[in-house]
């Protein structure tokens, strides 16, 4: 079968390669590949800047954003030939941490954690992959054409409940929140933030093409001045920061209604610097009981909500995300972003 592989950490390595069929071992089904979103974590790893091989070899198999259909499936697993499915992307640490024993593998405290297509193991980048039927999600069948979103939209929903925890420290009720950025992220936290009866304001640079046009489509509102402004005008109770731009992060700290909460989920670049106010940025967050909570990854329980804002999404509004559909042959130019890109998915079934 073909797999896209790497070399982590050696830039320019990225290829298709004809390598073994995978066998499902026990407890594990058989999963023809469908679709492989493409993200930063993705183009990272291909610029050489991340990423680790498993262990005792050179090249992984990419992809962690995952959507297949069950070839076999070990009977009473809950799994039959022909589900559409996804499969997990993290795997506890062998200790286990205690976070890891308690199943909440995202929040790994010792980071021996493995990741598919990431860390260690091979990931969803192939016509078929092997999945522990314990790490994979059945998906309502209408998903059929979107349903790669689905591991984004796992790292939103555990950032709206990182959210809902931090908030119910105290009396807690929002009403608006703003996103920075409308990449997938960020437009899955507007889906979900107005799911939740939020009012949503999304700040984007971008000011026509598909991501103001998705915004809308939602009843959100969307802003492209400068966040200091923004800010100011929405005065916003939540800020869910999704580019990782510093500068942005340091004007949502500041930037958020008293008893704010700002949760991150960009992975910056490294080594820009920018100078800040801390003394300015301490005594904001003191004096108004302000959160700043970083979320990365997600559970068992984080797929499941996930699924189910799927599955209450409007299909067409979930497809205009997708923006380009590539074939894996052609995985080059999926790597290759372009302005008006949101999802760029890779098409695994030729
Ligand atoms: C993935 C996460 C993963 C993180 C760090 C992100 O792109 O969505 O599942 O934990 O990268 O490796």
């Amino acid at each position: 079968m073909r797999a896209l592989t790497v070399e982590p950490l050696t830039s320019g390595s990225a290829e298709v390669r004809d390598v073994p069929d995978p066998e499902a071992g026990p407890g594990e089904m058989l999963v023809e590949g469908l679709a492989l979103g493409i993200c930063g974590t993705d183009r990272e790893i291909v610029a050489g800047e991340y990423g680790w091989a498993p262990p005792g070899r050179d090249r992984l198999v990419l992809g962690h954003e995952s959507l297949g259909r069950v070839r076999t499936a070990p009977p009473g697993s809950g799994f039959a030939a022909g589900d559409l499915v996804v499969g997990v992307v993290r795997r506890p640490d062998p200790v286990p941490c205690g976070a890891c024993a308690h199943d909440e593998f995202d929040m790994c405290r010792n980071g021996r954690y493995t990741e598919r297509g990431i860390k260690e193991i091979d990931g969803y980048g192939s016509e078929l992959w092997a999945v522990e039927t314990g790490y994979a999600v059945k998906l309502d069948p209408r998903l059929e054409h979107v349903g790669v979103l689905m591991e984004p939209t796992t790292v939103v929903a555990k950032a709206w409940e990182q959210v809902d925890r931090v908030g119910s420290r105290a009396w807690y009720e929002p009403s608006r929140v703003l996103v920075t950025g409308a990449g997938p992220i960020g437009l899955l936290a507007v889906l979900l933030g107005v799911q939740r009866g939020l009012e949503v304001h999304v700040l984007d640079l971008a000011t026509e093409g598909p991501k103001p046009e998705a915004v809308e489509a939602l009843g959100a509102q969307y802003h492209s001045a400068g966040m200091a402004e923004v800010v100011q005008r929405v005065a916003p109770d939540v800020i869910i920061e999704a580019t990782g731009v510093s500068s942005l992060v340091f004007e949502a700290m500041a930037g958020t209604a008293s008893y704010g909460i700002v949760c991150l989920t960009g992975v910056s670049p490294v080594g820009r610097k920018i100078s800040v106010d801390v003394g300015a940025a301490n005594r904001e967050m003191v004096l108004e009981n302000d959160v700043v909570v970083g979320s990365v990854n997600a559970n068992l329980s984080h797929y499941a909500a996930a699924a189910d804002a799927l599955a209450k999404a409007d299909l067409d509004w979930l497809s205009r995300l997708i923006t380009r559909r590539v074939p894996l042959a052609r995985f080059e130019e999926a790597l290759r972003g372009r302005p008006d890109d949101i999802k760029v998915v890779l098409d695994l079934a030729g």
